[in-house]
């Protein structure tokens, strides 16, 4: 499973680097509205963010535009801010042509807001290079999130889409994750990147039974270091 953080804060996104695990960040408006930053600064932040990741790591930028148009003018910008960006664009009739555009370009687009297997299934067919499938937001609505990540996963992988096979496209992110569990039920059902926040990833990395052990082995330590 590919590891991103979902998140524009770039201190969380210079740890994640260092971790040697970061395969790619997504941002969305409220990400970004939650770093102070305003518009006239949002493509030099996005830029920011993928000098620190490396041209290699896909960052997605997200269009607010409401129109096709406008959402195609954004991808062309953004995609053109660094190699590595990515246009996220929110399902709906104004991106679906947009993102046909988009991909006949090379242009790279995630398809957020997914919350059904229908829209994953037109997101994937229209030339979505990522299609991220909200998993947390279902389970704030007493849904159980983490089957219905697993519908879109199964369903998309029946078919073949043909704009990024050379990529291995269209890949499914797993997006709104909120607790390891959503991690670990989404790496059994094949799902191929996990987008997490930073408080998330951190949950993702300790486990109470490793403090656990680290502290009597510390304690152990210290008897073998008084020893005469
Ligand atoms: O970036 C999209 C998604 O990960 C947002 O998550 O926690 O706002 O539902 P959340």
């Amino acid at each position: 499973m590919k590891f991103f953080i979902d998140t524009a804060d770039l201190d969380e996104i210079r740890t994640a680097a260092s971790w040697g695990i970061l395969d790619g960040v997504t941002t969305n408006p409220t990400l970004y509205s939650r770093t102070g930053g305003s518009l006239a600064d949002f493509e030099d932040h996005m830029v920011k963010i993928c000098k620190i990741v490396g041209e290699h790591v896909p960052v997605s930028a997200e269009s607010c535009a409401t129109t096709t148009e406008d959402m195609i003018a954004d991808g062309r910008r953004l995609s053109a801010l660094a190699p590595n960006i990515v246009v996220k664009l929110p399902i709906c009739e104004a991106s679906l042509p947009a993102t046909h555009v988009l991909a006949s370009e090379g242009i790279r687009v995630n398809m957020t807001l997914v919350f059904s297997i229908p829209q994953a299934l037109l997101a994937a067919r229209a030339g979505a290079r990522y299609i991220s499938p909200f998993v947390g937001r279902f389970d704030d609505i007493a849904e159980d999130g983490l089957e219905q990540l697993e519908n879109v996963v199964n369903a998309v992988a029946n078919y073949d889409y043909g704009y990024w096979d050379a990529e291995g496209g269209p890949e499914i992110i797993t997006a709104s994750v909120r607790t390891p569990n959503h991690v670990a039920q989404a790496a059994l059902m094949g799902a191929d990147i996990a987008t997490i926040p930073f408080a998330a990833l951190k949950k993702c990395l300790h486990h109470p039974l490793t403090n656990e052990g680290l502290a009597s082995f510390a304690k152990d330590w210290e008897k073998v270091t008084n020893a005469k």
